[in-house]
């Protein structure tokens, strides 16, 4: 599974990308407004961490497929290569979707919510879909089984596409989420930094420690 970080966060970008391995970074409205900053030099602050091998996402603001075609040529020419747009899946958001994929504008579909809006965007062109398990769960919906119905639709329909599960808000919810078969997660630095932790590897390391230096002396290493 493919992990993104879920923030436009500088800080929690540099350390995400120097200790855990990640793909990329995605955004939102919401994530960039959080910063307060002019969001073109965030996005190409975000960019130049980034590099070419790992990819942004950034969503597109227009509601008609007018707009939306054009904020995402916009934004591929300002930002370069592994740049994909985030387009909801409206049907405005589909109609430029369709048009986009044609000339080679990458696309991750987002505010998806069930599985056919999952199969429709992945016909239409996109290379990401992402469905939003927290905010599912949040109205008594079960955010796991839409992915695994997804999961289930894309490898009947031999679609492309990969799920971009998205909207975490625990790590039982990223567990389940790959075992449903999403291909990837996008998660805030947190989560990521939870989902490798456990008390008793912590108590493991002290033990080793102590015990070796009990007999070899205290900061000693193998060197
Ligand atoms: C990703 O594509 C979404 O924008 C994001 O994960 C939504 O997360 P939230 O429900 O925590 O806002």
């Amino acid at each position: 599974m493919e992990f993104f970080l879920d923030t436009a966060n500088i800080n929690s970008i540099k350390k995400g990308i120097e200790y855990y391995p990640i793909s990329g970074v995605t955004t939102n409205p919401t994530i960039i407004s959080r910063e307060k900053t002019n969001f073109i030099e965030l996005l190409k602050n975000i960019k130049s961490i980034l590099g070419n091998n790992k990819s942004l996402h950034v969503q597109a603001l227009g509601t008609n497929a007018k707009n939306i075609i054009e904020e995402a040529f916009y934004i591929n020419e300002l930002l370069g290569d592994n740049v994909y747009i985030k387009i909801p899946v409206i049907p405005e958001g589909i109609k430029a979707m369709k048009s986009l994929s044609e000339k080679n504008i990458k696309i991750t579909a987002t505010a998806v919510f069930t599985p056919q809006q999952g199969l429709i965007a992945a016909k239409s062109g996109a290379t990401y879909v992402a469905p939003y398990v927290n905010r599912i769960d949040n109205i008594s919906g079960n955010g796991i089984n839409v992915i695994n119905e997804m999961y289930k639709l894309f490898e009947a329909e031999k679609t492309q596409a990969k799920i971009l599960a998205a909207s975490f808000k625990n790590v039982e919810q990223i567990h389940k989420a790959s075992l449903a078969g999403a291909h990837s997660a996008t998660i805030p630095l947190e989560l990521m930094e939870y989902l490798i932790f456990h008390p008793l590897t912590d108590v493991s390391v002290e033990n080793f420690i102590k015990d070796w230096e009990d007999l070899y002396g205290k900061d000693k290493t193998l060197l």
